[in-house]
């Protein structure tokens, strides 16, 4: 174990530590930290649930899970012991004042042990109803005061709507200032998301021609084979463009289409990140089918393994009209962007995972070679894959060797795996690390998730009020529907399949 006196004794305190989340994220997380990384050199963990469980029992839970799902693998008791003193287990209903002076008392206690003042962070792991209530009790308590020392932690969805997402907002405004509040987007963790502001702005190489000058359209892709797993329950009040367009692929767009920031100042970057949301073209309500479309998966092949439908899955209504997947295009309406289509695609049980983003560059404004030079002719491009794949790739025309000048396509290939020895955190080590920190560049500001549903509204109004005739309408294991095909072949565009 590897600890730091340098950060601040801290309070952990985890709402719904009996829950999935925890034992499944956030434990094993915070155990990789531990091994990997410094750690305060005091720390607690606090689980707060409804359920009666003893701390032997939680820490039993937290063990299994850690064995399950850490990176180190199964862990040696002697390690397990020495992590797992630091755990504690509460029981409390979140809804009642007893609760939060229980932990306020708790915290108190460990200040005296530790000689020292505490950090405290409050992360609901919860289910989404106690987004609204916590911060209220908490604020109540009196454990929000100290801008410096409390942290409350909110995952998504951050609301179902623009404006369930500002009463949100306001809710948690009432007891935090906005400094305290960190929305956790798990994609921001993820290393091949963070290199995407190395890859442009710590090279002089590629931003001269990230702009409408050469780049042709951008495609987004966040492809899943896996259907919805046991959320059936979540996922069909959710859909895809809840769940995954208004955060992950928000966040990808952003980090793709931003200004170089000044700084690496967590309001600069999110200055710029909420810039791009602002310039986003809004959709009118009467050209939602022009620039979006959804679907829905029928039964079909998940490898070689046959599925179900998406309204046979368990907890989905029988006639459930939410989409589990979606195409758009959007336009960033400024100097750089300006009619560049950027096209986003995700999808539930897709023939893959993998998450490309690929910026397709135009074709040279004169072909000089002969024509029979170049029938395999294709523009360059970079595919930037945030996994399974972790890497980057740039495509362009070579010379093939021989008498004959003859062109053809040839990758540059850089991979994650080859190239560094690792360890390579997982996406909620980096972000639970930045949380004790208190560094907040990659966590969401209310702007940002506000100006997102922002976008997205038009779409959601038009969908609530039209009935998708054609459900389900891609089979489990395709690519999604045609019309996805459709809205980018209208520009003579092309979805590229993963690299
Ligand atoms: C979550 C969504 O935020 O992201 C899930 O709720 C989705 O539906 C998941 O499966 C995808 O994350 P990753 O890291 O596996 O791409």
């Amino acid at each position: 174990m590897k600890s730091d006196e340098k950060i601040m004794p801290t309070v952990f305190t985890i709402f719904g530590g009996a829950g999935d989340l925890t034992w499944r994220k956030l434990v094993p997380a915070l155990y990789d930290l531990s091994h990997d990384r410094s750690m305060p050199h005091h720390l607690a963990i606090i689980a707060v649930d409804r359920v009666a469980l003893t701390d032997e029992q939680l820490r039993k839970r937290f063990h299994d899970g850690v064995n399950k799902f850490s990176r180190q693998g199964v862990v040696s008791d002697k390690k397990w012991d020495q992590f797992a003193l630091n755990i504690y287990y509460q029981q409390g209903d979140f809804k009642k004042k007893e609760t939060y002076s229980a932990l306020k008392a708790q915290c108190g206690k460990l200040e005296k042990k530790w000689k020292s003042k505490v950090q405290m962070i409050f992360y609901m792991a919860t289910p989404p109803v106690m987004f609204g209530e916590i911060p209220k009790y908490l604020g109540e308590a009196g454990l929000s005061n100290e801008r410096g020392l409390s942290r409350i932690v909110v995952e998504k969805p951050i609301g179902y709507s623009l404006e369930s997402a500002k009463e949100l907002n306001r809710t948690f405004n009432r007891s935090f200032h906005e400094s305290q509040i960190f929305r956790i987007d798990h994609y921001l963790g993820k290393e091949t998301v963070q290199n995407i502001l190395a890859f442009r702005f710590a090279n002089p190489l590629f931003e001269p021609i990230w702009n409408r000058r050469y780049v042709q359209y951008v495609t987004i892709t966040v492809a899943e084979a896996l259907g919805i797993e046991h959320r059936g329950g979540y996922y069909d009040k959710a859909g895809a463009l809840r769940d995954m367009v208004q955060n992950h692929l928000m966040q990808l767009l952003c980090l793709v289409a931003m200004e170089p920031m000044v700084s690496f100042d967590a309001d600069e970057i999110r200055n710029k990140k909420a810039d791009v949301l602002h310039a986003v073209r809004p959709i009118r309500h009467n050209e939602v089918n022009q620039y979006v479309v959804r679907g829905q998966y029928g039964s079909g092949r998940s490898g070689s393994k046959k599925v179900c439908s998406y309204r046979e899955e368990e907890g989905v209504n029988s006639d459930s009209e939410t989409e589990t997947f979606v195409a758009m295009k959007l336009l960033v309406d400024n100097w750089r962007w300006q009619d560049v289509p950027f096209y986003l695609r995700t999808g539930k049980r897709l023939p893959t995972q993998c998450s490309e983003i690929v910026i397709q560059f135009r074709a040279v404004p004169h072909r000089s070679f002969p024509k029979e030079a170049s029938l395999d002719w294709q523009p360059a491009r970079i595919v930037i894959s945030i996994q399974p794949d972790e890497g980057i790739i740039l495509r362009f025309q070579a010379k093939q060797p021989g008498p004959k000048v003859l062109l053809k396509p040839v990758d540059m290939r850089f991979n994650y795996r080859e190239s560094f020895s690792g360890p390579f955190p997982e996406a909620y080590e980096t972000l639970l690390w930045d949380l004790m920190q208190n560094d907040a560049t990659e966590f969401m500001r209310s702007d940002q998730v506000e100006a997102a549903w922002n976008i997205l509204m038009p779409v959601l109004e038009v969908w609530d009020s039209t009935k998708p005739e054609d459900f389900p309408n891609y089979a489990a294991g395709t690519w999604g529907p045609e019309c996805a095909e459709w809205l980018i072949e209208q520009q003579g565009h092309r979805w590229i399949l993963p690299a």
